[in-house]
């Protein structure tokens, strides 16, 4: 493994870094921009309907990032040989912050499916509770623990 990281690693740190801007960048996007523009929309079922859409685009787009994000940590922990070295309390904080960041979106796909289902079957109360929290508290926890990953990121690249 620490000899496909040493051969590739640009490609490798690449897609990392890519993946984390896919994934962060896109909940910033949903949630201070698209989000603010739906709220404008005055019937609070055609409201829900195009959040719920929007969140299912997010995040099918956002998995196979989150995905490789983790797969090319592996190669980075192997490849600096990141757990024997001086620096693997920040790796083990980097794999606690995507271990939570990706229950969080699990968590997310499970309320939005919840969600859309009771739209469909017209139950408004339901659906605006299962959806409201994604956008007031789930999202806005998943950018707070991208941009502290990324931080993070910085330190380990500028100190390895
Ligand atoms: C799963 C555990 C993770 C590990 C072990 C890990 C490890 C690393 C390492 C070793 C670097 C430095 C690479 C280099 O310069 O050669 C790095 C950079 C980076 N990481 Fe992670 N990472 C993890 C998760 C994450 C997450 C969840 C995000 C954001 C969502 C993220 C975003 C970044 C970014 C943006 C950089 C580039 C920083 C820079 O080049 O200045 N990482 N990571």
């Amino acid at each position: 493994m620490q000899d496909i990281f040493l051969e590739y690693k640009v490609v490798i740190v690449f897609l990392h870094v890519i993946s984390a801007v896919v994934w962060v960048g896109g909940m910033v996007a949903m949630r201070y921009a698209a989000h603010q523009s739906f709220l404008e929309i005055e019937s609070p079922a055609k409201r829900l309907e195009r959040i719920a859409h929007a969140l299912k685009r997010l995040f099918s787009i956002v998995i196979p990032f989150v995905i490789i994000l983790l797969i090319t940590a592996i190669f980075m922990i192997k490849g600096y040989g990141l757990s024997q070295s001086d620096f693997s309390p920040f790796s083990y904080a980097k794999e606690a912050i995507w271990s939570v960041m990706f229950v969080n979106l699990m968590v997310m796909i499970l309320r939005r499916n919840r969600g859309e289902r009771f739209l469909n079957e017209g139950n408004m109360v339901g659906a605006k509770g299962q959806i409201e929290l994604i956008g007031k508290v789930m999202v806005p926890l998943n950018i707070a623990l991208g941009v502290l990953a990324i931080f993070l990121g910085t330190f380990l690249s500028s100190s390895l």
